[in-house]
């Protein structure tokens, strides 16, 4: 993925969706030249950011794109216990953030970026987000329970991530084992928990969440998988500021929960939430072999219940993935 220019974010943030903005007052602003600003705008697409340019009156972006406020963020956040750390750049919020654990970053370390030139997502795949159109965050949490006892938590956030977007006003919300959260068949966010401690002792976490904010329709054409995203779900307009408090406002008591009851306390908000309840679908395990079955829910562990004919089978999480099959 390429490298942001370290000015490319402080040209973009004077940018404004309703009205143009001539290149003479950025370069007056920045205190650089006319044409440094034009260079820096024309690589902007490359980013997923589309900009207008008009002679005479200068520039304006195709959509809105508020930057995240480190300062706002840190305020809202502060009372639910979290210590915010905002970055332009990163290579994965994931990989950062499990380096920031081990140098002893605090329980509750909320690390969110602008862009991820190595976004991680589930089975070695990457994570793309077009700058300012999504949110791309970790968050690290110091469990109390040991390795051992979190599985379903990739669930339980899951759960956390739709009721926030419910709050939000997101209609037809649903949860794909073990963690994606979707809209109808799109993809609306993702989930990759990367987990440090030992078995038996307390656990520490880095929770990342991928969002898509807005830009469904052009992602879906970028991964080649059905994407949606949050504005379309809300019906309007969303600050990605405001979407990532939400999310926080709900993810935090979520995992409180979750360290002391486990997921069996959320299995029942996650199986109202289940968009594949009862559809025919095929698991592919590790080693290539497709199970198929129903799938009947999951357990209070978090597996997922496939119902094969000859009995009920608990699936973990891990190294396997879910396909609908053709009804
Ligand atoms: C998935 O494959 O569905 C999981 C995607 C998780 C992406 C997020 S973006 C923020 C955090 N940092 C990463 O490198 N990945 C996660």
């Amino acid at each position: 993925m390429d490298e942001l220019h370290p000015r490319l974010l402080a040209v973009l943030g004077r940018l404004d969706a309703d009205r143009f903005v001539s290149g003479e007052a950025i370069a007056r602003a920045l205190d650089c030249s006319r044409a440094a600003v034009h260079g820096l705008i024309r690589q902007a697409a490359a980013f997923g950011v589309h900009v207008q340019s008009v002679r005479g009156r200068g520039y304006r972006l195709s959509r809105p794109l508020e930057l995240l406020d480190e300062a706002w963020l840190a305020g809202e956040l502060a009372p639910l216990g979290l210590n915010v750390l905002c970055l332009p750049e990163v290579d994965s919020t994931n990989a950062h953030l499990l380096h920031l654990a081990q140098t002893d970053a605090p329980h509750g370390t909320l690390l969110a970026a602008e862009w991820q030139t190595a976004g991680r997502g589930r089975r070695g795949r990457h994570w793309l987000s077009p700058l300012g159109a999504g949110l791309t965050f970790s968050l690290l949490w110091r469990f109390r329970r040991p390795l051992a006892q979190l599985s379903g938590l990739s669930l339980a956030v899951g759960v956390a991530l739709a009721r926030a977007m419910r709050a939000l006003g997101a209609r037809g919300i649903g949860l794909k084992w073990p963690n994606d959260v979707l809209l109808g068949e799109g993809k609306l966010a993702g989930i990759l928990i990367e987990l440090s401690g030992d078995m038996l002792g307390p656990a520490a976490a880095v929770i990342g969440v991928g969002v898509n904010v807005r830009g469904g329709e052009q992602l879906t054409g970028q991964v080649g998988i059905p994407v949606a995203d949050l504005e379309t779900a809300c019906g309007r307009r969303l600050d990605r500021n405001q979407v990532l408090i939400a999310l926080m406002q709900a993810l935090v008591p979520a995992l409180t929960e979750f360290d002391h009851a486990g997921f069996a306390s959320m299995r029942e908000a996650w199986m109202d939430l289940h968009a594949w309840q009862d559809r025919q679908v095929a698991v592919l395990q590790v080693d290539g072999r497709l199970l198929t079955g129903r799938a009947a829910g999951v357990d209070d562990a978090g597996a997922l219940l496939l119902d094969t004919g000859a009995g009920v089978l608990p699936i973990l999480a891990g190294e396997v993935s879910l396909r609908r099959l053709g009804e």
